[in-house]
C-alpha cells in the first residue's frame, strides 16, 4: 500500500559557502519521484570529500541537480514514478545520487539503486555508493585492472582508498597504500594491502619499486595530483596506467613529460557526479554482478569510522576535515 507522505521534510543544507556549521536543518518539500526514480525514505547517508568541497564553494552541483549535499543514500521505498518496475514499495536499497542525500527523503533513478547487500545494515549500505562507483569505473573500467597486477592507492584510509585496497585484492592484485601514519598504514595492512608507506616517513617512489622487485607499479590511483603526478610517473611500470580523481594537494605541477612517453604511460581520470544515468546504470550492473556477491560473502565490506545524527552533520564534515577518520563516516536518521 502507498504509505501517506509529507509534504514537507527536513534537511540539513547552507545558505552560504563556509566552515562545517553552515550546515543547518532546513524544511524542504518532499521531492516527487520523476519517471523511473523511486522515492526513499533515508534511513542513512554517508558522508564524502566531495560533500566537503561543495559546502566551501568549491564544487557546485550539476545542472538539474539538488543543492542539499549528500551523493549516497540507503533506506525504504516509498514510492514509484512512472514505469518504476525494478523496487516495490517497503523494499530496502542503496544508491548514487547527484545531491540531495542530507535529507529525510531522496528521489534516485532506479537504474542507480541497487538492493541491500545480503548481510549489511542500511547504515553500511549507506557507506557504499560513492566510493563503489567510483573506484569500479575508475579501477576495473577506466584502469583495467587485472589479477595478478601491481595496484597502489595513494590515501589508502580514505572512504575511496578502503574500498579500492579491497577490491584491488579481491580481485588478485597486489595492492600498495600510502597514507599518513603508521597507524593508518596498519589499517591498510588489515584491510588486505600487502604493502602501506607511510608518506611521511618513506619515499612512495622507492617503496614502490622495491615492492614490485623494481619494475614499478601497473595501475596507481590518485586523489592527491601536485608533486604527485611526477613521482607517480617515476614509480609506474612502463607501460603503466595513473587515473586521477581527485587533486587534494593542487591542480597544477611541474611535470617531466619524457617518462610518459619513454614508459608508455597512460594518464587518465574521470569524475563520476555529472555522468549520465545510464552511464551510472553501467556501472551499478557491474557492481551488482560482480562485487555485491564479495560483499555479501564477506571478500569485501565498507569501513565505518563514525556515525552521527543528520542534525550533527557539521560534527561529521569537521571529523573529515581533520583526516583523523579511517574509512566512512555516516549520518543517521
Ligand atoms: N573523481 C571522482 O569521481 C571522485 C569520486 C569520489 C571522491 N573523489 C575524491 O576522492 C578523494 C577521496 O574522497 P573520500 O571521500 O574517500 O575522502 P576522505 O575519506 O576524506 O579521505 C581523504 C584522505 O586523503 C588524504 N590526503 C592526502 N593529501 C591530502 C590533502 N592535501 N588534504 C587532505 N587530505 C589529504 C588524507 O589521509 P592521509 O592522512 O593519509 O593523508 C585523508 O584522510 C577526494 O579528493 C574526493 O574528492 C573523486
Amino acid at each position: 500500500m502507498m504509505p501517506t507522505l509529507p509534504e514537507t521534510m527536513t534537511a540539513i543544507g547552507f545558505t552560504a559557502p563556509g566552515g562545517p556549521d553552515v550546515l543547518r536543518p532546513e524544511t524542504r518539500p518532499v521531492p516527487k519521484p520523476a519517471a523511473g526514480e523511486v522515492l526513499v525514505e533515508v534511513a542513512a547517508a554517508g558522508i564524502n570529500r566531495p560533500d566537503v568541497l561543495q559546502r566551501l564553494g568549491g564544487y557546485a552541483p550539476p545542472p538539474g541537480a539538488s543543492d542539499i549535499p549528500g551523493l549516497e543514500i540507503a533506506g525504504r521505498v516509498v514510492a514509484v514514478g512512472d514505469g518504476g518496475s525494478r523496487f516495490a514499495i517497503g523494499d530496502p536499497v542503496c544508491g548514487l545520487v547527484t545531491g540531495g542525500g542530507y535529507a529525510q527523503y531522496a528521489s534516485v533513478h532506479e537504474s542507480n539503486a541497487l538492493p541491500i547487500p545480503v548481510g549489511l545494515s542500511l547504515i553500511e549500505a549507506a557507506a557504499i555508493p560513492e566510493t563503489y562507483f567510483t573506484v569500479w569505473t575508475n579501477v576495473f573500467q577506466r584502469g583495467r585492472l587485472k589479477a595478478g597486477e601491481s595496484f597502489m592507492v595513494h590515501g589508502g584510509t580514505s572512504g575511496i582508498g578502503t574500498t579500492a585496497i579491497q577490491l584491488a585484492k579481491a580481485f588478485g592484485a597486489t595492492v600498495i597504500a600510502t597514507a599518513g601514519s603508521n597507524e593508518k598504514c596498519a589499517a591498510c595492512r588489515e584491510l588486505g594491502a600487502d604493502f602501506a608507506v607511510n608518506y611521511r616517513e618513506q619515499d612512495f617512489v622507492s617503496a614502490a619499486k622495491e615492492a614490485t622487485g623494481g619494475r614499478g607499479v601497473d595501475l596507481i590511483l590518485d586523489m592527491v595530483g601536485g608533486d604527485y603526478i611526477s613521482r607517480n610517473y617515476e614509480a609506474a611500470a612502463e607501460s603503466g596506467r595513473i587515473v586521477q580523481i581527485a587533486f587534494l594537494n593542487g591542480p597544477k605541477a611541474e611535470v617531466d613529460f619524457r617518462r610518459l612517453m619513454m614508459k608508455r604511460l597512460t594518464h587518465t581520470g574521470s569524475t563520476l557526479r555529472p555522468r549520465t544515468i545510464a552511464e551510472k546504470a553501467a556501472i551499478a550492473a557491474e557492481l551488482e554482478g560482480k562485487v555485491w556477491p564479495l560483499l555479501a560473502q564477506g571478500r569485501c565490506k565498507p569501513v565505518i569510522h563514525a556515525t552521527f545524527p543528520f542534525a550533527e552533520a557539521a560534527a561529521g564534515h569537521r571529523l573529515m576535515e581533520s583526516n583523523a577518520h579511517i574509512g566512512k563516516i555516516v549520518l543517521t536518521m
